[in-house]
């Protein structure tokens, strides 16, 4: 990706949630406070302007993402499922006891904003590009900064996700940890994946859990989306952000048990999928 722009996609995900948040029925499927503190965010950060998140939450964009919801079939309403999959695993966690969640790849997500308040004895952390977390800090800044948030700009294919952590003094090693990578691994290159997991298992304690969404692998090798797979993957590609990871829901367990982590399907099922993306829980 463009390291010194923040990122389109986050910015995608976002205006995608506040425009969901406009259509009638969908408040029931997202977590309270995510449209409007998604709203707040894009707006106070400058990532958006007021005019495009007003345009962003009428009918007539509602109708926009609909009717082109052929090239991804499901994903315009995915993201409202994405965004209550992870807030329940957060919250799960948190109930079983996990002291600290991390967000990686966390974009304009607020779940760490709006949950870091009502769980004030929990640290939350992000991790993004600092290109896209320097401008949610500023945003995070403008709509109110939490004591137990901290919002980190690193670049994890640059640098590894441990030695990111070891150097703040609040990050607990072998804490109780929910690790959230939601939308994430799809961008990263197949080793940067499986190191990625290592090290998830390296700077968490004993009973954590990471719930992260993927995209499945087609018989050709390469993400599979449906019908207009070629057509997406040269728009991510254009994009500057393209997918480079997937694989078949089948082979998780393995990928997962080399990198210290074993499935969870009690949690979430193995094969729950919204849109285009299969939804997934490891602990350790
Ligand atoms: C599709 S967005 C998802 C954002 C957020 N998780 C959500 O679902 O609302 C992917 C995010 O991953 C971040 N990302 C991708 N590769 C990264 C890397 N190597 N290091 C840090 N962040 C990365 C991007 O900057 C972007 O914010």
């Amino acid at each position: 990706m463009h390291q010194d722009k923040p990122s389109r996609t986050a910015y995608k995900v976002a205006l995608n949630v506040v425009t969901l948040g406009a259509k009638p029925g969908m408040d029931k499927f997202f977590p309270p406070g995510t449209v409007q503190a998604t709203e707040n965010l894009l707006v106070a950060s400058g990532a958006a302007g007021a005019r495009t998140v007003r345009w962003s939450r009428s009918q007539r964009m509602v109708s926009v993402y609909e009717a082109f919801d052929w090239v991804l079939p499901g994903q315009f309403e995915a993201f409202a499922h994405r965004k209550a999959f992870c807030e329940r695993q957060v919250r799960d966690g948190i109930g079983a006891g996990a002291t600290q969640i991390l967000v990686l790849g966390a974009g304009y997500d607020t779940l760490g904003w709006r949950l870091a308040p009502e769980f004030s004895g929990v640290n939350f952390f992000e991790i993004d590009h600092p290109a896209t977390a320097r401008l949610k800090s500023r945003g995070i800044g403008a709509i109110g900064r939490r004591k137990n948030l901290c919002l980190i700009a690193e670049d994890l294919g640059e640098r590894k996700l441990s030695d990111v952590l070891k150097t703040d003094d609040s990050w607990v090693q072998d804490a109780r940890t929910v690790i959230v990578a939601e939308g994430l691994v799809m961008y990263l290159h197949p080793e940067a994946v499986r190191d990625l997991f290592c090290q998830c298992d390296v700077i968490a304690g004993v009973g954590s859990r990471i719930a992260f969404t993927y995209i499945p692998i087609g018989a050709d090798g390469r993400p599979d989306v449906g019908r207009w797979t070629g057509l997406m993957l040269w728009l991510q590609k254009v994009a500057g952000e393209p997918w480079t990871w997937s694989i078949r829901p089948e082979d998780l367990d393995l990928f997962l048990e080399a990198s210290g982590w074993t499935i969870a399907p009690e949690q979430e099922g193995r094969t729950r999928k919204h849109g285009v993306e299969f939804y997934a829980v490891a602990t350790k």
